[in-house]
């Protein structure tokens, strides 16, 4: 049985995530700060009342793990905040917040959660594409841009680091997704993100450890 921890599972991606995992039978542990009605119908377990920024609710999520054994950990939980130079005095806080959530957060997650994951498991990072410095194209989105090529960088570091246990890091782009974040404009719904992001994990190996992928199987450029 794989036992897999999900951030921000209560709506959107991680939402799906759970759903699909728990169907290809997965033991699900659902991490959030509120469960959703949909989330308590899926018949996980939920750890709930967890501020992915808050140093006192990691330990307590690690403490509450027991000893709970994880083969697949997903960092999925992130915010979106426009910003734009002009704004950036008027907007210090969304583009701290960013940085803390989609960026912090899923090296502290890993961190705190280290004595949990098996030698051999897996530890993924949902990026974003727009966290691509080759990519940008277009400019603009400051700090959810620099926020998410932040992480990038530290899932390159981590994959380096967890190599001697064997754990596998992958940095995942789950496509342009209706979702709340994109206020359900996008490409795909959340399912087809989800099944996607899904055979890109079952693909992932120490052969590919550390790598920028597109939930659709593309390579993604730094
Ligand atoms: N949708 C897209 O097109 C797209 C594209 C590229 C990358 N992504 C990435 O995919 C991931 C999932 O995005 P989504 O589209 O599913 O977004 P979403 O629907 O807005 O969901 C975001 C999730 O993150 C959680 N979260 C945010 N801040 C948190 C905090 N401080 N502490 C704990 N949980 C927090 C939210 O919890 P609350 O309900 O408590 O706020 C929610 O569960 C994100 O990392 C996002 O950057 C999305």
């Amino acid at each position: 049985m794989t036992t897999t921890l999900i951030t921000g599972a209560n709506r959107g991606i991680g939402l799906e995530l759970a759903r699909q995992l728990k169907q290809a039978g997965h033991d699900i542990i659902a991490v959030c700060r509120k469960p959703s009605p949909e989330l308590e119908e899926l018949g996980v377990r939920i750890e709930s009342g967890i501020e992915l920024t808050d140093g006192k609710d990691l330990a307590e999520l690690s403490r509450r793990l027991g000893d709970s054994r994880l083969d697949l950990l997903i960092n999925n939980a992130g915010v979106l905040r426009s910003s734009s130079l002009a704004e950036i005095e008027d907007q210090l806080d969304d583009f701290r917040l960013q940085y803390e959530v989609n960026a912090l957060a899923p090296l502290r997650v890993t961190r705190a959660l280290l004595d949990h994951l098996e030698d051999g498991a897996r530890v993924i990072i949902i990026t974003s594409r727009m966290g691509s410095i080759a990519d940008n194209t277009s400019g603009g989105q400051y700090a959810y841009r620099m926020s998410k090529a932040a992480v990038n960088t530290a899932g390159v570091s981590l994959a380096h680091e967890l190599r001697d246990r064997r754990i596998a890091v992958g940095l995942l782009h789950p496509g342009y997704v209706r979702t709340g974040m994109t206020g359900n404009t996008g490409h795909i719904d959340a399912d087809e993100a989800a099944a996607n992001l899904i055979q890109r994990i079952e693909e992932l190996s120490l052969e590919t450890t550390g790598s920028f992928r597109h939930a659709n199987g593309e390579d993604l450029p730094w």
